[in-house]
């Protein structure tokens, strides 16, 4: 499918892109897979990467050859993907990879030295983080960018208080909040008027995730949610994920660990020395899966390519 004729020109998202009522909602939720024949062990073989699928809808969020290039040295070179909306794709590689420069160049964090990206198959080229938001990508970095200090409710609606004849309007947003929370999956936080700080790394997750369906972000992109969590924490990420992916959001989880990746993803691509060096859909027989995608960490799988 040549998908470039569909795309439209849109100079700075934070104009054109913004997100429309009921946009991430309900969106078909099943997965169109590509081309390949899956092999004999389970595993589909590695596809050309990068490339739509062969259906008709229009990915959540494209890249077409993006590099990145800090001085004389290439970060990330030529990485191609596309995410559909309620699909998970889980990006894994080795420290140094390119993954976290990835990551910034969707956000508006960073600006690819070159290549394309397209948001529900409009051309953007963003200039701040906040054009990025604009444009319907919510970024969950390690940090979460939460405010400890702050009540759960304010924090939900920082930089997007609700207002009734100019004044904040506290009790909707508490509502509204502890509602969009129970949706998610956060069912046993105490108060939403509880400080951030006092909740666990996971609710904290729920929080910064709940808070993304409620604005019906169309991409979600998470650096190592799981990182600093528990097991029991961890699976609750997963249910929180599994969620967002329900109401059509299109995710993008950087992980570590193949496993984890493996739970919560449709599709893992591996990044080496800031190329994607495989692509594969997660089917089939995963621990066979999983010993194809940690040869392609370890670089054993370059040999396929
Ligand atoms: N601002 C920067 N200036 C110069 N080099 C950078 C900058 N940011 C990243 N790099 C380099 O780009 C490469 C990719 O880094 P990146 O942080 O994207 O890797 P990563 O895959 O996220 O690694 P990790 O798993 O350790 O988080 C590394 O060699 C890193 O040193
Ligand atoms: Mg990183």
């Amino acid at each position: 499918m040549v998908v470039s004729d569909q795309h439209t020109e849109t100079a700075d998202a934070g104009e054109g892109v913004g997100p429309t009522p009921g946009a991430g909602v309900a969106q078909d939720g099943s997965l169109a897979l590509g081309g390949g024949v899956v092999a004999d062990d389970g595993v589909r073989p590695a596809p050309v990467v990068g490339q739509p699928d062969a259906s008709t809808r229009t990915p959540a969020l494209e890249l077409r050859k993006v590099s990145k290039r800090f001085g004389v040295a290439w970060a990330v070179r030529d990485v191609s993907f596309c995410i559909y909306p309620g699909e998970a794709m889980a990006l894994l590689g080795d420290n140094g990879a390119g993954k976290s420069t990835v990551v910034k160049m969707i956000s508006g964090a960073l600006s690819p030295t070159s290549g394309e990206l397209y948001v529900t198959g409009k051309k953007v080229r963003f200039s701040s983080s906040q054009a990025a938001r604009r444009a319907g990508i919510a970024t969950v970095y390690q940090d979460l960018g939460l405010v400890p200090t702050m009540s759960v409710w304010r924090n939900f609606f920082l930089g997007a208080e609700l207002r009734t004849k100019g004044r904040l309007d506290v009790r909707r947003m508490r509502w509204e909040a502890e509602e969009s929370l129970k949706e998610i999956g956060l069912r046993n936080l105490r108060s939403v008027d509880q400080n951030v700080m006092r909740m666990s790394g996971g609710e904290q997750q729920a929080l910064s995730i709940g808070r993304a369906v409620h604005f019906e972000q169309k991409v979600l992109l998470l650096d190592e949610p799981t990182a600093a969590l528990s097991v029991k924490e961890t699976e609750k990420v997963f249910e929180y994920i599994g969620r967002a992916k329900a109401r059509g959001v299109a995710v993008l989880v950087i992980m570590h660990n193949t496993a984890q990746a493996l739970r919560c993803a449709e599709k893992v691509v591996v990044m080496r020395h800031g190329r994607v060096i495989s692509e594969r859909r997660v089917e089939g027989d995963t621990s066979a899966l999983m010993e194809a995608v940690n040869g392609d960490i370890s670089g054993v799988g370059e040999s396929l390519q």
